[in-house]
């Protein structure tokens, strides 16, 4: 296999990141291809925690290619910083291991200032979004508006498009949502010395995975956020505005699909949300916040607490069909260790009937009820266990139950935050 897409398969923070740094081992160049820095990844590796936004997860690698694909938005300042702090903490980050797609779009001050304002608008009904501009940006690429990582190699094409795009944004500031405008001459400013920064990264994404296709080499594509944050998929609007869906890696990184063999699906032993939007397994008791707190359950980005539910077959066999899964990779094992019993929620009862897929309509989620079946839990610590025949009985049932619900086998087993708290059954390269 010499292409492997890992993306999330419930509303993310699943634990891709830790996925993503442990098979980058087996792979020699890795690639982001949608979303921006919504994205909050965590990498622990002994007493070294690192967290990443935009850069992909596989930069600890030191011989490894990352590349930012053309599907992800860039907030080039947040792009700097990141580049800055891990140099700071002694990794290797430069052109010659970290390129960015010309074709990329800028999140720019005035989509991260609408992102707010819009939210601060909306109040009981916004969103949560992360307030990073990720939407308007989007928004900007989808009108045929937005700028370019190649438009930044051209002073006066940057001028004169954030001139323009100002007309009509300084407008919406001011006469809609009555906060103040933006200077255009404040962004050319600050932007000019981002541009000489990040010139050397710029590279052209697509040539640069099939030049590696072609001498053989292997790709390891990482998906931000989730299947259920999709933006055609997910529970619209509670979602993101970009596809997490493994499909979504063609148009974003610039390959075909031909291409791709390989899609694992990171699961977390449990469901989490941050934001707002249905979530029919969620747990409001002292349960859900008992998850909470022995998951560290609070945003990688954001640092908002994480809402904490049972997990949910129905959102991952939506998210096996969606992303068309080959095997799974389970998560967070570990922090169910303790809990007497455990649920599955199986389908959702809605008036008469029981749905087995999540519904498009979000008045008909609000109106279902989780429909569960309750499992033995177990008491024994799990995180020094390295192979699936010896964790407890119960932990086996419980795995077992979800691969028999979700009918796609589980690959990989993580019973804690590290990279060696793995049970790595087969290797998705393999
Ligand atoms: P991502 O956005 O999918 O990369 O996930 P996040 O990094 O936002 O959140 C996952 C959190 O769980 C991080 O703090 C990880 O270090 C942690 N984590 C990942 N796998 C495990 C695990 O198996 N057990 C425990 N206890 N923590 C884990
Ligand atoms: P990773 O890659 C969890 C959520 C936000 C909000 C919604 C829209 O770490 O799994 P946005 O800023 O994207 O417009 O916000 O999506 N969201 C995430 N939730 N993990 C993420 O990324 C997320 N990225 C966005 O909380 O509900
Ligand atoms: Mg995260």
């Amino acid at each position: 296999m010499s292409c492997v897409v890992v993306v999330g398969t419930q509303w993310g923070d699943e634990g891709k990141g830790k996925l993503v740094d442990l098979l980058a081992q087996h792979a020699d160049v890795v690639v982001r291809f949608q979303g921006g820095n919504n994205a909050g990844h965590t990498l622990v590796v002994g007493h070294d925690k690192f967290i990443l936004h935009l850069i992909p997860s596989g930069i600890l690698h030191a011989e490894k290619q990352c590349l930012i694909g053309n599907g992800v938005v860039v907030d080039l300042e947040v792009l700097q910083k990141e580049i800055l702090t891990l140099r700071d903490r002694g990794i290797a980050v430069g052109p010659g291991n970290l390129g960015l797609s010309e074709k990329a779009h800028l999140i720019l001050p005035y989509h991260k200032h609408l992102d707010l304002a819009r939210e601060a608008q909306k109040g009981q009904a916004s969103i949560g979004t992360t307030g990073r501009g990720i939407g308007p940006c989007y928004e900007d690429k989808v009108a045929r508006v937005g700028l370019r990582v190649s438009d930044l190699l051209y002073p006066e094409v940057f001028a004169e498009k954030v001139e323009n795009n100002l007309k009509e944004k300084n407008f919406i500031f001011e006469k809609f949502l009555k906060v103040s405008p933006i200077d255009p001459r404040e962004i050319i400013k600050t932007y000019s010395p981002l541009a000489d920064f990040i010139r050397p990264y710029v590279t052209d994404v697509s040539i640069k995975i099939d030049q590696a296709l072609a001498a053989n080499k292997k790709v390891l594509f990482e998906g931000a956020q989730g299947t259920h944050l999709d933006i055609d998929h997910g529970t619209y609007p509670y979602v993101t505005s970009s596809n997490p869906v493994a499909g979504s890696v063609c148009p974003g990184a610039g390959i075909g699909p031909n291409k791709i063999q390989s899609i694992l699906g990171i699961v977390k032993a449990y469901t989490t949300r941050v934001g707002g939007g249905p979530f029919p397994s969620e747990l409001t008791d002292e349960t859900g916040s008992a998850l909470r707190e022995k998951g560290g359950e609070y945003g990688a980005t954001t640092g908002r607490p994480r809402r904490c539910g049972w997990l949910d077959a129905v959102v991952l066999r939506d998210s096996a069909r969606l992303n068309g899964l080959t095997r799974l990779a389970i998560t967070k094992l570990d922090v169910l260790t303790g809990q007497k019993k455990i649920k599955i929620c199986t389908g959702y009862s809605w008036h008469d009937q029981t749905l087995s897929s999540v519904p498009a309509q979000m008045k008909i989620i609000q109106e279902c009820r989780p429909v569960y079946e309750e499992w033995e839990g177990w008491t024994e610590p799990i995180s020094e266990i390295r192979k699936r025949e010896n964790l407890p009985p119960a932990t086996q049932n419980y795995l077992n139950r979800i691969e028999e619900l979700v009918k796609v086998p589980i690959g990989i087993i993580s019973v804690g935050p590290d990279r060696e708290e793995t049970l790595f059954q087969d290797n998705p390269f393999s």
